[in-house]
């Protein structure tokens, strides 16, 4: 769920994650049917965080290390009795020969997904499944563009932060790295935000004000809060405009 340095200028906090963004991992349910770890087969977890995914797929009998480059969620998973490479992705993996890599929520972090894919597909056996979720095309695209018109108020250019391919992008992209693509479905799911958007925002929005100085930083998550008003329904809460990318695609054999 992070890149290299951090991808896209993020660090993370294992217990912030876990409190205000727990349902990423918690919604990976189907990602995981895809994958249909068992034992014997040898996966690796791109960007597995604080390895609560990971952790599943050892459970259902695989062997499985995680990839991460952050440290505390390095810790985290490893806390959890897990192997975990620290490395980014966009670097070759320093293990190959996987049955399956998987990724849940990390993908849209890369700065150059090619990159990453080349990596993915080098690190695969032949005949090996690359199967994950990451945001797709018009993921959290008001809180996007409420970040955006917060930053551009305070005198700030906008960014592109985050990698929110369209299936026919991804599928070309895949394609490019030598992949047969199996699935690629793009899902609009709505997501309550447990601790509301100001909580989302807190954990997912650095990157839209590292260049803010510290008092700016504040007011302008709090003006994109206020510009996003219409994700909160008086019965629901917050409640995210999330769209995911749930992909297979196979390196031949
Ligand atoms: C996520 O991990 O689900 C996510 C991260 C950044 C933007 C949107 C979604």
């Amino acid at each position: 769920m992070s890149g290299s340095g951090p991808a896209a200028g993020q660090e993370w906090s294992p217990e912030d994650y876990a409190c205000h963004a727990g349902f990423v991992p918690a919604l990976g349910a189907e990602v995981l049917a895809l994958l249909a770890p068992r034992p014997g087969l040898r996966v690796l977890d791109l960007g597995c965080g604080d390895g609560a995914l990971t952790a599943r797929i050892a459970a259902a009998g695989a062997e499985a290390v995680g990839l991460e480059p952050d440290a505390a969620m390095v810790a985290a998973a490893e806390a959890r009795g897990l192997r975990v490479i620290r490395a980014d992705a966009h670097d070759p993996f320093p293990e190959g020969g996987f049955d399956a890599v998987f990724s849940n929520a990390a993908l849209h972090w890369m700065r150059d997904p090619p990159r990453v894919l080349a990596n993915v597909f080098a690190a695969l056996r032949p005949g090996g499944r690359l199967v994950a979720e990451q945001g797709g095309f018009g993921n959290v695209a008001a809180v996007v563009t409420a970040l955006n018109a917060a930053r551009e108020a305070a005198g700030l250019s906008p960014l592109r932060v985050w990698d929110f391919p369209s299936p026919t992008l991804q599928r070309t992209r895949l394609e490019a790295a030598g992949f047969e693509v199996e699935t690629l479905t793009l899902i609009p799911r709505p997501t309550p935000l447990p601790t509301g958007m100001a909580g989302w925002l807190a954990t997912f929005a650095a990157p839209f004000t590292r260049d803010a100085a510290p008092v700016t930083a504040g007011a302008l998550l709090a003006d994109a809060e206020r510009r996003l008003a219409a994700l909160h329904d008086p019965a629901e809460g917050w409640v995210a405009d999330y769209v995911r990318l749930r992909f297979a695609a196979r390196r031949p054999g």
